[in-house]
């Protein structure tokens, strides 16, 4: 039978092992105990970076009493982190901003409250706020920015129209918003892309190789006189909705006008302005490449009972009827001083369902609806 020898080791050799064995132990203990820390806090939404930084810190305990907060974690992510500033932190909203916590600090020295300071940084971007942190303290905050659509870096030009128009402050962040403190066609922004909800007034230019969506042509028994005209096929299919439901009320309309291109605008313009001078133009025609005509969603519609469309029952009844069918009245009468055009009672903009009943149910301009819900700078 064979025996089995014993592996005797020496002595050093065990004191080693066992020295190595309790290293081990202590090692797998602190990592066991470091993991279970970073996940008390990692549980809370904080991140790996953030855990790790409020252990270090020190600042445990404190951050688990205040529970989730965004802010606190990108303070604890930021080489900017100033131990300071850690009440304040955790009071200012947070903003998806590269230099949130570069900037807030800076905010925090020129002494703007942690109010003042959330409502700097939710109504401007990166580049905005961090030109924002950079010069003196301001005065009239609450009064714009309690305005939800006000931008920061518009701050300078409110302060200017307030003071030269006399405007309160709502007014005046939206005629701001809408550059109607700058010459009209000045500065325009260029709209790239087709959709229904696109907004081209004397501020907002098409290329004259805009591409309209699904431009298709009318059919000529719902169009004045023998030209051809085109139309977006989705507000075209919403006209003759329109159209169908009004003849069962005995209202009868058709198209006078709707696609036209940047030439044929051009030829518009010319024309009138031929016949009733610059005046005129001005405020019932826009100048080529400012016209929702170019679009396919803007509809000029006449009444087949009378020739003045304002008198006729039609007019009427699109006034009341029309955003049923996504539908707006584009130039109301009163508003020339938002929409930059005389009232034009013909004149219907198709925007889709949805925002024409907002339109209708609060009485605002789809120029006022494109400052609130659609200008994404
Ligand atoms: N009449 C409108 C404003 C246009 O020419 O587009
Ligand atoms: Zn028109």
């Amino acid at each position: 039978m064979m025996q089995r020898r014993k592996l005797k080791l020496k002595k050093p050799a065990v004191m080693i092992l066992r020295i190595v064995g309790i290293i081990v132990v202590i090692i797998l203990g602190i990592f066991i105990f470091y993991s279970y820390q970073i996940h008390s806090l990692t549980s809370l939404g904080y991140s790996k970076k953030a855990s790790h930084n409020i252990l270090f810190q020190f600042k445990k305990d404190y951050v688990l009493s205040v529970g989730e907060n965004k802010t606190l974690n990108a303070a604890f992510e930021s080489d900017n982190y100033n131990e300071k500033n850690l009440d304040h932190y955790q009071k200012i909203k947070y903003m998806p901003q590269e230099h949130l916590i570069h900037n807030i600090n800076k905010l925090i020295k020129k002494d703007y409250s942690d109010y003042e300071i959330s409502m700097i940084i939710s109504h401007g971007d990166d580049q905005s706020v961090s030109d924002f942190a950079k010069r003196d303290k301001v005065r009239y905050l609450e009064e714009f920015f309690s305005i939800d659509y006000a931008r920061l870096e518009n701050y300078d030009r409110y302060l200017k129209y307030m003071d030269e128009e006399r405007e309160d402050e709502e007014t005046t962040v939206l005629h701001v918003n809408l550059n109607l403190d700058i010459p009209d066609y000045e500065q325009a922004v260029e709209v790239v892309k087709f959709s229904i909800d696109m907004f081209v007034n004397k501020h907002h230019y098409l290329d004259k190789d805009f591409k309209v969506d699904n431009l298709i042509t009318v059919d000529s028994k719902y169009t004045v006189g023998n030209e051809k005209i085109q139309a977006n096929r989705e507000a075209y299919n919403a006209f003759v909705a329109m159209l169908k439901d009004g003849e069962k009320e005995d209202m009868h309309f058709l198209i006078n006008s709707c696609y036209r291109s940047y030439e044929d605008q051009e030829e518009t313009w010319n024309t009138y302005k031929g016949l009733y001078g610059d005046n005129y133009v001005l405020k019932y025609v826009a100048k080529p490449g400012f016209s929702e005509h170019q679009t396919g969603l803007g509809f000029d519609i006449a009444s087949t009972t009378s020739n003045i469309f304002v008198e006729s029952k039609e007019s009427e009844w699109l006034f009341d009827n029309a955003y049923k069918y996504g539908f707006i009245y584009r130039y109301p009468k009163g508003l020339e001083s938002i929409t930059g055009y005389n009232y034009e009672s013909w004149h219907y903009r198709y925007v889709g369902k949805k925002i024409a009943k907002y339109i209708e149910e609060n009485n605002i301009t789809f120029d006022e609806y494109y400052v609130r819900f659609l200008d994404k700078k």
